[in-house]
């Protein structure tokens, strides 16, 4: 196996850039790719989970689309990326999906297999990578999944209107749009939903022929293959391959991890 592994690094960190409260306290338009764990940053971390593994023969990472931002990107882990002999590329603008394109568009002729990692998932644990790098060798398509342990409910799409809203003072404090209610509509049966994680991995002449489909609209990669009619084989994932989204993530991961991080203090002002 040669694996090529793509790690998209191009998203806006939209939610853990506006949960509430935590945005006052944490500053507007902050990636959480640059995020300390342990004097590292957390895309650092994520590239290290497999730059030393001997089946990896190529590492690209999938940038902001932005030229302004790309700089900034630059900036904070050019160096770094070099060092630990990844590839940099433009990522998409607006999906996830844009960005493994861009980054398809560069795997070395002689990959039999890409591997599509998160780069908010730093804490993946290695025996994780063992297992679905294992499974690759056997099935052209394994992606990593958890159970789901709570009750799943469908919501309505749309708040509902709450009489608080009219309350002025909730109106100046935002409680409306921070707290919005929802209605059930429906239950989903939890005896066979999983979560699904990444790193996903896919031989190489599958996930390009999936990505030559009209509708690439999909926010993991085994959901275009799924789409071909091709087989997608699951391995056991591991609650601690948690993806940073939120602000309230930060403290956990780094808890999973055992590091610590620079006290209130951002990591790009340290660079
Ligand atoms: N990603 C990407 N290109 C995009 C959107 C997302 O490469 N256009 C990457 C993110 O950088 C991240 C991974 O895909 O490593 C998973 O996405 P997510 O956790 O949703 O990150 P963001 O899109 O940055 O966060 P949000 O959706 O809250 O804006
Ligand atoms: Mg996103």
């Amino acid at each position: 196996m040669k694996i090529a592994v793509i790690i998209p690094a191009a998203g806006m960190s939209t939610r853990f850039n506006s949960s509430g409260q935590d945005a006052d306290l944490l500053g507007m338009g902050r990636s959480k790719l640059d995020e300390d764990l342990g004097g590292k940053t957390v895309l650092q971390r994520t590239i290290e989970l497999f730059n030393t593994r001997p089946e990896v023969h190529q590492l690209i990472v999938a940038g902001p689309h932005d030229p302004d931002a790309m700089s900034g990107f630059k900036l904070h882990h050019a160096d770094r990326l070099n060092l630990l002999g990844a590839e940099l590329v433009a990522g998409g603008k607006d999906h996830r999906w844009q960005s493994v394109q861009a980054a398809l568009g560069v795997v070395s002729d002689d990959a039999t297999h890409i591997a599509i990692h998160d780069a908010a998932r730093p804490a993946t644990p290695p025996e994780l990578i063992d297992r679905i790098f294992d499974a690759a060798g056997r099935f052209s398509a394994v992606i990593p999944v958890i159970p789901v342990s709570d009750t799943l409910k469908r919501v309505s799409s749309d708040p509902i209107d709450d009489q608080s809203e009219d309350d002025p003072l909730a109106a100046i404090l935002g409680a409306g749009d921070a707290n919005p209610m929802h209605e059930i509509v429906g239950g989903i049966d939890r005896v066979d939903a999983v979560m699904v994680q990444t790193p996903q991995v896919f031989t190489k002449d599958l996930i390009l022929r999936a990505y030559e489909q009209g509708d690439l609209s999909s926010t993991d990669d085994a959901g275009l293959i799924e789409r071909l009619g091709e087989q997608v084989v699951t391995v056991v994932g591991d609650e601690r391959n948690m993806k940073l989204t939120r602000p309230g993530d930060l403290p956990v991961l780094r808890a999973i991890m055992n590091v610590h991080g620079t006290k209130q203090r951002a990591s790009h002002k340290r660079f």
